[in-house]
């Protein structure tokens, strides 16, 4: 069962997602910098942060490109994820692209991260491309795409 909160992120989070995104996304996780310029793009960006018990747990953000959203990150702290706490967050990301009338929302993943492809899949992402090499060490990204 979820037992999270959605919350929209603000500056105050980025000191809580950092050691989530640390752990979750090396070699290359994003720097708090990074985290700052994402929230101050307020105008196309839309990002939230999932809180349980007082605590960041999990954060996604969207970005509202002229004819298309994108699914700009997603992340589930390790103790807490396969509790529904991913799939909230993707369906919050998947309601900013309605209000933002965008009928196509995209997203690149790892071809070597199963548990997030099946995720992207449950909610009608499929498999539009291969970008080959496209992450440090060489690992492939698939590009998946979800109309309507
Ligand atoms: C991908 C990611 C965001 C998914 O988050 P999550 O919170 O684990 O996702 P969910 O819990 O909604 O779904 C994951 C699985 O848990 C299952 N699940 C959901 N609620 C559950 C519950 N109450 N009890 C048991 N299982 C449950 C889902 O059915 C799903 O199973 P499946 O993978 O076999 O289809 C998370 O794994 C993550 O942060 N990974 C590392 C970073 C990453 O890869 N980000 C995506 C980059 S593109």
């Amino acid at each position: 069962m979820v037992r999270a909160t959605l919350e929209r992120f603000r500056w105050w989070h980025v000191d809580d997602v950092l050691p989530i995104e640390r752990t979750l996304f090396q070699p290359e996780p994003w720097t708090a910098h990074h985290f700052w310029s994402e929230l101050g793009q307020t105008a196309t960006r839309h990002y939230v942060v999932a809180v349980s018990e007082g605590t960041v747990v999990g954060y996604a953000g969207l970005c509202d490109y002229p004819d298309e959203a994108f699914v700009q990150t997603m992340a589930v702290a390790q103790g807490h994820q396969g509790r529904g706490i991913g799939a909230l967050l993707l369906e919050e990301l998947l309601a900013e692209a309605v209000r933002r009338r965008q009928s196509r929302v995209l997203l690149e993943v790892r071809a070597d991260n199963a548990p997030a492809q099946r995720l992207y899949e449950r909610y009608g992402f499929t498999r539009q491309g291969l970008r080959r090499g496209y992450y440090p060490g060489g690992v492939d990204a698939w590009v998946m795409e979800r109309t309507g």
